[in-house]
């Protein structure tokens, strides 16, 4: 079997990088996992049984125990889910209980798919360092939480944008700045600054990068 042709995103909160990573896997027939799902799931998990996201114990014996069935139909996209799940993500050993998942699925992607794009904030660094493909997507705070609070709007009418603003200011600043697997760059991703694009104009830029990598791999 060959190796299975993997693509990292990582980037900040509403980079545009789940997106991207949709369009991509959709566009090469590769399979997608958003690892956020994971860590989401955990606080999920956490928090529906009463436990506090920073204390560490509970959190770890969740991830360990994690399976995705355990989070079906569950609401793990809002805003307080997101910002527990960046509380339960600094701890080492969520993140330790949760990489063999993510490494497997990048080296087995189901449904015998041929690649795999994965999501995230350490997946070029930690969990797929030879990652054949790897960009790192970022974009001004600003337009990244106007994103954002648009996408949250319809459930919750009377958020101010402001505090989306202010929450995702503190969770990139809490994901930057944890000592195990931070939010950076892998030296040799390649940086998509989507601020002043369209999602079709940044897809058509990383397809520019994925066609010129598989053009030299024959
Ligand atoms: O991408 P998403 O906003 O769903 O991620 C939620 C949180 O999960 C992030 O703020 C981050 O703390 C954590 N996370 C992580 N490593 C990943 C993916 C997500 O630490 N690979």
């Amino acid at each position: 079997m060959q190796t299975p042709f993997v693509i990292a995103l990582d980037g900040p909160a509403a980079s545009g990088k789940g997106t991207l990573a949709r369009l991509i896997s959709e566009h090469y027939g590769f399979a997608h996992l958003d690892t956020g799902t994971l860590y989401r799931g955990v606080a999920w998990l956490l928090l529906a049984e009463g436990g506090d996201p920073a204390e560490g114990d509970a959190a770890a014996r969740v991830a360990r125990e994690f399976d995705t069935a355990k989070i079906v139909g569950a609401d793990i996209r809002t805003k307080e889910v997101g910002a527990a799940a960046s509380v339960v993500a600094a701890d080492p050993a969520v993140r330790a209980a949760l990489l063999e998942f993510q490494r497997r699925y990048a080296a087995n992607p189901p449904n015998s798919a041929s690649g795999a794009v994965l999501d995230g904030r350490d997946i070029g660094t930690v969990v797929c360092p030879e990652a054949t493909v790897k960009f790192f997507v970022t974009a001004g705070a600003k337009v990244r939480s106007h994103r954002r609070w648009l996408e949250l709007l319809d459930a919750r009418p009377e958020l101010e944008e402001s505090t989306v603003y202010n929450d995702l200011i503190e969770r990139d600043a809490r994901d930057a700045a944890r000592s195990d697997a931070p939010m950076i760059a892998a030296d040799d991703a390649e940086l998509l600054d989507t601020t002043h694009l369209s999602i079709d104009a940044a897809f058509a830029a990383a397809r520019r990068v994925i066609d010129g990598v598989f053009r030299r791999c024959g």
